[in-house]
């Protein structure tokens, strides 16, 4: 490792919602970055000084890191002395982890690697992944087995929305394949993040990431089978858990219309395929959270039934409050089943959809309108995201309504 830190160069590979913003923090921290994708317009764009994904602040990051000349992004591995994967972990259709895209990274990654570099994985990954990059790069390079380049996992855990700050401020979990690799890695992450950088072994880290978001699964499974035992008894669940809140020692955390994105969603079944028997809670809150799309169906299904030609607004397309991201989403999960099911004429507003809505819902016939048609055309609206340009609403106008408020809006407003 070189001694001067600031001179190191990084290479990052996958850009996404990790990656980008790591690799542009990076660059104007003084690294010199070497950003990879396989997608060649995200390479052009970035390249642009521009960016592929919305997140505050990132914009201007990108540009200064890219008109600084520290960040540089093409879709081949540069030699570096800090390699960070930040490639996509998805599961396959058995729920099992897909960790091809991590595979192929760090295969092509093993061609330009030197004895001495420090490789770390930061996708959120199964038990034993890290372990299993080393096998990549050792078959692909032998010259590197028994410890030449340091290999370790440090689990990304920001918000997003929030990402910059996060990745500055966060404590970080630093787990190596051994100790000099822990040392490694933890004396990189202490130059940019201002958190603690916690040393532990690789597969403390690895479930460490993936027990944190399972506790949110689990918490919010709890909430979600609450909100629905609470629709059947007559009570409102917003009202009811401010209350139940209120005890020193209970936090439950918010109901919604299911739990998407590509992290909550998916975590929790790297654990229950690593470990089937002993899972059986995990699997539960799982299995809760994603059938209460279905509840919320059914809500809506049961109100267009009372009209002739319903004409439903669903307000919210994005897996969460504030983001742009839609994968995994229970919005466009219920957005998309009205539509298909032809429940009604069903418009959607998105705020943060600026390039348009999903072809899946295009192809359904779906209308991407301003919340102002939406409130002036629709008999019912569906609550799905509580985006803070539908927090801003006047109370009025949605009294006249039927509503279907599946993450808490009207507990929001003014
Ligand atoms: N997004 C989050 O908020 C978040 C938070 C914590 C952890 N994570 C984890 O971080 C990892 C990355 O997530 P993300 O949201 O940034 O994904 P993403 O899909 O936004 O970005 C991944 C990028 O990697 C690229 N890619 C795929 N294979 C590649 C390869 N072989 N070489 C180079 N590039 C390649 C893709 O084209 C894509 O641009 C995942 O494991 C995820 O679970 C994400």
């Amino acid at each position: 490792m070189k001694e001067d830190f600031l001179q190191q160069s990084v290479t990052v590979i996958g850009l996404g919602y990790i990656g980008l913003p790591t690799a542009s923090l990076l660059a104007t921290r003084g690294f010199q970055v070497h950003g990879v994708d396989v997608v060649p317009e995200v390479v052009e764009t970035i390249n642009r000084g521009d960016i592929h994904i919305v997140e505050p602040e990132l914009d201007v990051l990108v540009r200064s890191a890219v008109q600084s000349g520290q960040l540089r992004a093409s879709t081949e591995p540069a030699p570096a002395d800090v390699f960070i994967l930040a490639v996509p972990t998805p599961f396959d259709d058995n729920k099992t982890p897909d960790l091809s895209y991590v595979e192929a990274a760090a295969r092509q990654m093993a061609e330009v690697l030197e004895p001495g570099n420090l490789v770390i994985l930061e996708s959120t990954s199964p038990v034993g992944t890290t372990e299993r990059v080393a096998e990549w790069i050792t078959n692909a390079r032998p010259d590197l087995a028994d410890g030449k380049v340091y290999i370790a996992h440090c689990p990304e855990r920001v918000l997003p929305g929030r990402i910059i700050q996060e990745l500055v401020n966060n404590d970080r979990v630093v787990g190596g394949l051994n100790e000099a690799s822990t040392a490694a890695a933890t004396a990189f992450y202490r130059q940019f993040v201002s958190g603690e950088v916690l040393p532990t072994g690789a597969r403390v880290a690895e479930m460490a990431k993936l027990t944190e978001n399972t506790f949110r699964d689990v918490n919010i499974a709890l909430a979600n089978e609450l909100s629905i035992i609470c629709d059947g008894l007559g009570i409102d669940v917003w009202e009811l858990l401010q209350l139940a809140n209120r005890h020193p020692r209970v936090n439950i955390l918010m109901p919604g219309p299911g739990v998407g994105g590509h992290c909550i969603a998916v975590d929790p079944w790297f654990i229950v395929d690593s470990a089937p028997e002993h899972s059986r809670l995990i699997r539960v809150a799982r299995e809760v959270n994603d059938s209460k799309p279905d509840h919320v169906i059914t809500q809506v299904r049961n109100r267009a039934a009372r009209l002739r030609d319903p004409v439903i607004a669903c307000l919210g397309l994005a897996y969460k409050a504030d983001v742009d991201d839609m994968r995994e989403s229970p919005a466009m999960r219920i957005t998309q089943t009205l539509a298909r099911e032809q429940v009604g004429r069903i418009l959607a507003v998105e705020p943060y959809g600026r390039r348009g809505l999903p072809a899946e819902l295009m192809e359904l016939g779906v209308e991407h309108v301003a919340i102002e048609q939406a409130l002036e055309e629709a008999d019912v609206l569906v609550m799905l995201v509580a985006h803070r340009h539908f927090r801003r609403l006047p109370r009025a106008p949605l009294q006249q309504k039927m509503v279907v408020d599946a993450c808490g809006l009207l507990s929001l407003l003014q």
